[in-house]
C-alpha cells in the first residue's frame, strides 16, 4: 500500500507538490470545528483540478430526486449538504503575473495538518513564468473556541526581484455543488455590502430558505509590522472583496491575516443575521489573529487530554489513530441535537451530508468512551425529535398503530436518498438506532433515557418489526421476506439472519423498557401508555410470540447462521482466489454480478456477532468468522473495523491487526481509491473501537469495565483514556502488564481476565495478562 503522506505522530504532511494527489489532499487536510467546515482548497487561485467544498452544519438542500421510473415510496428528494460561500479567497498577483500552483514551478512545497492544535499549514517557493520566486508561508483554522470564526494568516516573501504585489482577499458565493441532480445553482443573494474596512454578504438556499451570512477584514504586515494600506472594494452578486497594492522588493515580507465571521439562520433569526455577523468579526479583530489561535490551540490540547489514544513502537499506526479521533471530534461536539455526522463530515459531498445508521452502529460507542455522556446523549435525542416523521415514513410504508422505520439517510427525519433501491429495504437500520439506546445506558448507567424519549422510540420501533416479519405456514415460522442486510452486496433477500436477530431483540429490549419504566417511575410510565395507545398485553404478547418462533436460517453442518436463505446456493469462492485486478469489485464488476455473487461488502452476520457477542459461545463466533471473513471484500469503510474487533476477540492478532491498518489508514493510504470524494468520517469511530474494544478487549458488564488485552507485537504499547460513569480510567497496556490508572472519580471495580480489582481515585493496579491464545 502506498504511503503518500509522511509518517508523523501528530501531524500529516504532504512533501512535494503533486497536482494529480491535490483533490486527495483536500480531503485528508480538511478542518472543522462541528459547526463548519471546509476541505482543504488554496487560498490563491488555482487553475488546476479542485473539488471546492466549504460547509455548514444543519444547512442542506432537498435536490428533486432523479429516478428512472417512480414508484409509490420513493423518497421525494435527496438531501444535499451544501457547497456554501467559500472565504477562503488570498489572490496573489506580482505585477502581472497571478500565483497559481498550476502555472507556476512549484518546489520545497509542504503542506501539514497540525493535529494537535487544528491548524492547516503550507509553504512552498513558487517561480513565475517570468522567473520571478516567491516564498509563501499560509495557516488557517476554524475557531473551536468560537465556531462561527476562521482566520487565515497568509504571508509572501518576494526572493530574486523588485515589483508590486497586489492581494485580494474575497468571499464568493458563486458556488456549486458538484453533486447535483439538475445542475442548479442552490444559492441567491440576499445582499452583499461594505462597511468600511469589512465587508459582507448575505445569501439564501433555494427551497427551504436558510441564510447564511459571512463577512470579513483584513490586517496587512510587512517584514513583520503592522502596515496600512488603503483597500479597494469590489461588490458584484454573491462577491466581495478588497484589493491592495503595495510595493515589494527583495527579501521583504508582505503578509495579510484575514478574519472571517460565518453565521447561519439555524442559529439566529433572520433579523439578527447581519448584527451577529458584524459583532463577531469586531470582537475577533479585537482579539487579533494570535490569541484567537492560541485559544483555540489550547481547546484542542485540552480534547486531546481526554480522547488522545497513545501507540508506541508503531508511528504509522500512532498517526493513523490520532488522524481517526481527530476528524471526529472535528466532525461532531455534541453542542447541538439537531446535527449529526454525515459519513463525510465536513470533506465532501458525498452521502449528501446525512445522517446514517453509522452513528448508532458506530460513532456512539467514540462519543461515550471520549466524552461526556451528554454528547451521545444529544445523538440519541436527534433521533428522539424524529420519531414523529419516522412513524409517519412507516405509514407511507403501509405501517399502522404508529410504528415507526427510521430513514436509511436522512436530514430531518425524513427519507432522502437518492440510490433507493440500494438502501429502501435495508431496514436493519431501525435495529440499531434501538441498539444505541440499549448501549447508551449499558454504558452509562443513565437509564432515564428510558423514561424521557427512549420508550416511545423503542415501542415505535417494535411495533414496525412485528408488521415487518409474517407467518410462514410452511414453515410453521416467523419469517422476514425482501430485506437488504447491512451486506449491500445482496438485495431483497429472503430471512437476513441479521435482521431477522435484531428484529426479535427489539422487541424484546422494548418489552423489558415498559416494565422498567413501569419499576422505576409510574407517572412517567402512565404517560407512555396513553401517549403510545399501548396495548401492553397483546402487544408484547405478540411480540413474545414473533421471538419465541422466529425463523433464523443456519447451517447446523457448518455451524454458521446463513447471511440469507440462499446464501449456499451461490457459487462460493474466496476473495483471496479473486483476480486482484478486479477489485474493489464494486468498480470493476456489474452490480448484476456483484449481486449474484457470494462476495460481502461488510460484516453482516458478523455484524450482529460483535453487536450481541455474549448471547454466543466462542465455537459459534470462530465458525462463523472464519467463514465469513474469507468471502468479504471489506468495500465499506465500516467493515475492517468489526472484523478487527472480532479477530481480536478471537485471538487472530494478525487478521486483528491487518483490519486495524487498513480501518484506520483506509483515507490516509486510500485503500479503496476514493479518498478525493471525502474521508469516511463515520468508519473512522470503528477505528477507535478497533484499539479499546479490539486489542484493549474492553467491554461493559453489568455496570463494570472488562479489559480482554491484546497486544500486536509492532506495538511497544498502547494506552488510552476512558470516561466512564463520571470517572476518567487511563489503561496502559504493554507486552506483559496492564495498567489502569484512576484519574479521577469515584473509587472503581474493574474486571481484567475475569480477575476483579478496585482502584481508587490517583491509584492504579499493575496486572500481568498475556495475550490471548489462538
Ligand atoms: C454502507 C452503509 C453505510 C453507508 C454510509 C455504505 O457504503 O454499505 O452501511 O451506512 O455507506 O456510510
Amino acid at each position: 500500500m502506498k504511503q503518500y503522506y509522511k509518517v508523523d505522530e501528530w501531524n500529516i504532511i504532504e512533501e512535494g507538490f503533486d497536482s494529480s494527489m491535490h483533490e486527495s489532499s483536500e480531503s485528508i487536510f480538511s478542518i472543522g470545528n462541528g459547526k463548519m467546515g471546509q476541505r482543504a482548497m488554496f487560498e490563491e487561485y488555482y487553475s488546476g483540478k479542485s473539488l471546492e467544498g466549504t460547509y455548514i452544519a444543519g444547512v442542506y438542500y432537498p435536490d428533486k430526486t432523479r429516478v428512472g421510473w417512480w414508484k409509490n415510496g420513493y423518497p421525494e428528494y435527496f438531501a444535499k449538504v451544501l457547497n456554501s460561500p467559500n472565504w477562503l479567497g488570498v489572490e496573489i498577483q506580482i505585477g502581472n503575473e497571478r500565483l497559481d500552483l498550476n502555472v507556476c514551478k512549484v518546489r520545497n512545497f509542504e503542506r501539514k495538518l497540525d493535529m494537535q492544535h487544528a491548524l492547516l499549514s503550507r509553504k512552498f517557493i513558487a517561480a513565475f513564468p517570468s522567473g520571478k520566486e516567491v516564498e509563501v508561508t499560509t495557516e488557517r483554522f476554524v475557531s473551536r473556541v468560537d465556531d462561527e470564526l476562521g482566520c487565515i494568516r497568509y504571508s509572501v516573501k518576494a526572493l530574486n526581484f523588485n515589483d508590486t504585489i497586489i492581494c485580494t482577499t474575497s468571499i464568493n458565493a458563486n458556488v456549486k455543488n458538484k453533486d447535483a441532480n439538475y445542475d442548479e445553482v442552490f444559492w441567491d443573494s440576499i445582499e452583499e455590502y461594505i462597511q468600511g474596512e469589512k465587508a459582507f454578504i448575505g445569501v439564501r438556499t433555494k427551497k427551504l430558505g436558510f441564510e447564511v451570512y459571512e463577512g470579513f477584514t483584513s490586517t496587512y504586515k510587512k517584514n513583520g509590522e503592522l502596515f496600512k494600506l488603503v483597500p479597494t472594494a469590489t461588490k458584484k452578486e454573491k462577491f466581495v472583496s478588497f484589493s491592495v497594492a503595495t510595493a515589494l522588493n527583495e527579501n521583504e515580507i508582505f503578509e495579510v491575516q484575514k478574519y472571517v465571521s460565518v453565521v447561519s439562520s439555524m442559529y439566529y433569526s433572520d433579523a439578527q443575521l447581519k448584527h451577529a455577523c458584524n459583532e463577531k468579526l469586531d470582537a475577533a479583530l479585537t482579539k487579533g489573529y494570535n490569541q484567537l489561535l492560541s485559544e483555540h490551540a489550547v481547546d484542542w490540547e485540552q480534547l486531546w487530554e481526554q480522547c488522545d489514544v497513545r501507540i508506541s513502537g508503531d508511528a504509522a499506526a500512532q498517526q493513523a489513530i490520532r488522524f481517526n479521533i481527530f476528524q471526529l471530534n472535528q466532525t461532531y461536539t455534541g453542542r447541538d441535537h439537531r446535527l449529526n455526522i454525515g459519513p463525510k463530515g465536513f470533506t465532501g459531498e458525498k452521502y449528501g451530508g446525512s445522517t446514517y445508521w453509522d452513528t448508532e452502529a458506530y460513532c456512539i460507542p467514540f462519543y461515550l468512551g471520549t466524552n461526556h455522556q451528554k454528547v451521545a446523549r444529544q445523538l440519541l435525542q436527534y433521533r428522539y425529535n424524529q420519531l414523529p416523521k419516522a412513524i409517519e415514513n412507516a405509514e407511507k410504508l403501509g405501517f399502522k398503530n404508529s410504528a415507526a422505520l427510521y430513514p436509511m439517510v436522512t436530514m430531518n427525519g425524513e427519507e432522502c436518498h437518492n440510490e433507493w433501491e440500494i438502501t429502501f429495504e435495508e431496514i436493519h437500520r431501525n435495529g440499531a438506532i434501538a441498539y444505541a439506546i440499549y448501549n447508551y445506558i449499558n454504558y452509562t448507567g443513565d437509564a432515564s433515557y428510558l423514561w424521557e424519549g427512549g420508550s416511545e422510540v423503542l415501542i415505535g420501533i417494535a411495533r414496525f418489526w412485528a408488521q415487518r416479519v409474517h407467518w410462514s405456514n410452511h414453515k410453521k415460522q416467523y419469517v422476514m421476506h425482501g430485506v437488504t442486510g447491512p451486506n449491500e452486496y445482496e438485495n431483497n433477500v429472503n430471512n437476513n439472519w441479521y435482521t431477522n436477530y435484531i428484529a426479535c431483540w427489539c422487541m424484546q429490549y422494548a418489552a423489558q423498557a415498559i416494565n422498567e419504566v413501569k419499576e422505576h417511575y409510574e407517572k412517567a410510565y402512565e404517560a407512555l401508555v396513553v401517549k403510545t395507545k399501548l396495548n401492553e398485553a397483546e402487544e408484547l404478547k405478540h411480540w413474545k410470540h414473533i421471538c419465541d418462533n422466529m425463523f433464523y436460517p443456519q447451517s447446523d453442518e457448518l455451524n454458521i447462521f446463513l447471511q440469507q436463505e440462499g446464501y449456499l446456493d451461490k457459487e462460493q469462492i474466496l476473495v483471496a482466489d479473486l483476480d486482484p485486478k478486479e477489485r474493489p469489485i464494486n468498480q470493476k464488476w456489474s452490480w448484476d454480478r456483484i449481486l449474484r455473487s457470494c462476495f460481502i461488502k461488510q460484516a453482516d452476520v458478523l455484524q450482529g456477532l460483535y453487536f450481541f457477542e455474549d448471547h454466543f459461545d466462542t465455537h459459534t463466533l470462530k465458525s462463523n468468522f472464519d467463514y465469513y471473513e474469507p468471502r468479504t471484500v471489506h468495500e465499506s469503510s465500516l467493515s475492517p473495523c468489526v472484523h478487527s474487533i472480532l479477530a481480536a476477540k478471537l485471538g487472530y492478532e494478525e487478521k486483528a491487526y491487518e483490519m486495524y491498518l487498513r480501518t484506520s489508514r483506509l483515507d490516509l493510504d486510500d485503500y479503496n481509491h476514493e479518498a478525493h470524494e471525502g474521508l469516511h468520517i463515520t468508519s473512522m469511530a470503528g477505528t477507535w473501537m478497533s484499539v479499546i474494544q479490539g486489542f484493549g478487549g474492553m467491554r461493559v458488564v453489568n455496570g463494570k469495565l472488562h479489559f480482554a488485552p491484546m497486544i500486536p507485537k509492532q506495538w511497544a504499547s498502547f494506552s488510552f483514556n476512558i470516561r466512564f460513569r463520571g470517572r476518567v480510567v487511563h489503561v496502559l497496556i504493554g507486552k506483559h502488564e496492564l495498567t489502569i490508572e484512576l484519574l479521577s472519580g469515584d473509587k472503581i471495580e474493574v474486571v481484567v481476565n475475569n480477575t476483579s480489582y478496585t482502584i481508587s481515585e490517583k491509584d492504579s493496579a499493575h496486572i500481568l495478562h498475556h495475550s490471548k491464545p489462538n
